[in-house]
Order: C-alpha cells, then sequence, then structure tokens
C-alpha cells in the first residue's frame, strides 16, 4: 500500500496559456515533494461538479483563473476576507474535513513582488497612480491600501467603473479622467498598469508619460513582454522598474505552502523554469 500523493492543479478556460504547472512542477522537484500539478480545462457549466468532487480525488487544494475566479466564491464552504474584499479567489484549500476554503493571494503576489525587487519603495512616499479597473486591479488597489499607501488616483478608460471601485474602496481611492492621468504622475510614489495594454498582440498604452520623475517605482501587470514599452520609457526616464511576472510567482506560494508544506523560494531559477 502506498501512502495517498497530494495532488494539486489549475482550474480555468482555457488552460493552456497558464504558467502555473510550470510553477509548482519546478517547486515540487527542487524540494523533492511527492505530489502532483496538473492543468485542469474546466467549462463554466461543469465548476461546481468539478469543484465539489476535488476534496474526494484527493486533491489538497487548486488554482482557479479566469473565466472561474468570481464565480467560484459561491461554490466553497468559506472565503478568506481578502477574497471577500477582492470579490475573487485565485486558491481554493482543502481541509482535512473535506471543506472547501478559498482565498485570493494576487494582492499578497503583488505587493511581495515589489518588496523583492524595489526593497527601497516606500508605501507612504506619495500616490499611487493606477490605470485600469478590470479584475486584476481590485486585488492591486486593496493590497496598496493594505499596505498603507495613503492614496489611489486611479484612472480607466470606462470611468464609471474606476468610481464603482471607488465607492466600494472608500475614500483613499481618488478617480482621475482617462485623458487626465497624464497629468497626475509627477507627485506620484508609484505606478502601476493593470490594464492589458502593451501586452503582445494589444494595443499600446498611451498615456503621455512626461511628467513622470525620476524615483518613481514603475511596475506593469502586463509580463508578455517582460519589459513593456511602459517600463521601457519608465527606465528610460531615470524610475527604478518590476516587471509582471514576479507577480504571478509570488501569489503561487501561498498556496504552495498551504498543501506541500514548505514555503517556496521565488528566484532567477524559477523565473527561467517558467520562462523557458
Ligand atoms: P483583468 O482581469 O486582467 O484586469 P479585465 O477585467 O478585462 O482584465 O480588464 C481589462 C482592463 O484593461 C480594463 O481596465 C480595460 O478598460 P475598460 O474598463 O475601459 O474596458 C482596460 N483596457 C483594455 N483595452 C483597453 C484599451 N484599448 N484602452 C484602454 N483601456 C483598455
Amino acid at each position: 500500500m502506498t501512502e495517498n500523493v497530494p495532488l494539486a492543479g489549475v482550474i480555468g478556460h482555457p488552460i493552456h496559456q497558464s504558467k502555473s504547472p510550470q510553477m509548482h512542477g519546478h517547486w515540487l522537484r527542487r524540494y523533492g515533494i511527492r505530489g502532483h500539478y496538473v492543468p485542469m480545462d474546466v467549462k463554466p457549466a461543469d465548476l461546481a461538479e468539478v469543484i465539489r468532487a476535488l476534496p474526494r480525488m484527493g486533491f489538497v487544494g487548486a488554482n482557479v483563473t479566469l473565466p472561474h475566479k468570481i464565480n467560484v466564491l459561491d461554490l466553497v464552504d468559506s472565503v478568506t476576507d481578502r477574497a471577500t474584499i477582492i470579490g475573487a479567489a485565485n486558491t481554493l484549500i482543502v481541509r482535512r474535513d473535506g471543506t472547501i476554503m478559498a482565498d485570493n493571494t494576487d494582492g499578497y503576489g503583488f505587493i511581495e513582488n515589489l518588496r523583492q525587487n524595489a526593497p527601497g519603495w516606500d508605501p507612504k512616499a506619495g500616490p499611487a497612480v493606477v490605470f485600469g479597473a478590470g479584475g486584476a486591479c481590485r486585488a492591486v488597489i486593496s493590497s496598496l491600501l493594505e499596505t498603507g499607501v495613503e492614496k489611489v488616483l486611479l484612472s480607466n478608460r470606462t470611468r464609471i467603473k474606476a468610481e464603482q471601485l471607488q465607492h466600494e474602496f472608500g475614500m483613499r481611492v481618488q478617480v482621475v479622467d482617462w485623458v487626465q492621468v497624464g497629468n497626475v504622475l509627477e507627485d506620484a510614489g508609484l505606478v502601476v498598469n493593470t490594464t492589458s495594454l502593451g501586452m503582445v498582440g494589444q494595443p499600446e498604452l498611451r498615456v503621455p508619460l512626461d511628467g513622470l520623475r525620476p524615483g518613481t517605482l514603475v511596475t506593469d501587470l502586463v509580463y508578455s513582454p517582460l519589459r513593456t514599452p511602459l517600463l521601457e520609457v519608465a527606465a528610460e526616464r531615470g524610475c527604478p522598474t518590476v516587471d509582471g511576472l514576479g507577480m504571478l510567482l509570488h501569489q503561487g506560494v501561498p498556496g504552495f505552502e498551504r498543501w506541500f508544506g514548505r514555503r517556496p523560494e521565488v528566484d532567477d531559477e524559477l523565473r527561467q523554469a517558467v520562462l523557458g
């Protein structure tokens, strides 16, 4: 008789683009942990059945990605505070009694990426200017507010979506018109792109960056390409920059630790394994 081998994986639709199997597979091999991490292509109509079956199939947990991050909240037994605030989950934990808890580690991943790659960044250095108001943006705003950023200046092409986020997150979030956002960069301590602009196959981010001051930290959630045009221009202007791959890597840490009992490291070897 062999002991059950713990299983984890990522549930999405489609799933071929996910880098999580490479990442968790690398950690499992590197730490010599008995376990498997598999990609699972699950259609929305099948999600409830698949989630319910996870504990009985030997899963210790799973990641959840598009398009299931919001719907999964209604299918689990409990939801952490941070997943509730963000309104979406990316990590499921199967407890010993077979119940499932949903968590969101995207905001954690975002902040840890900045801590690791821009240790000099001070959340109180000035307002954080955030482009976008989609799903990824919610995790960024909540983690920035939690980390002590005093003001978030939020700008989105569709203004009403930014206003909705302001309504939810409160007065520390202020909305700036999309065509005006270039004018508020001067005082920024941090600039974050959470839109898909600048991604391979997507239009360019056309915000004028002339106001960016050297020293302002600039980061992009887009990691394909790794050096987005935003990061290139920022670096030319003397700004420290942090690419978006690190957020993806760091968001995987809490799940791996809970499922497999070891806190994994985010380092260059992992980056190469995921990029390769
Ligand atoms: P995610 O979950 O990755 O944040 P999303 O919810 O689809 O993805 O959000 C995409 C973000 O990119 C939105 O802020 C979107 O702006 P709108 O709310 O106006 O749609 C932004 N975005 C996408 N294409 C854009 C474009 N051509 N110009 C400006 N913003 C764009």
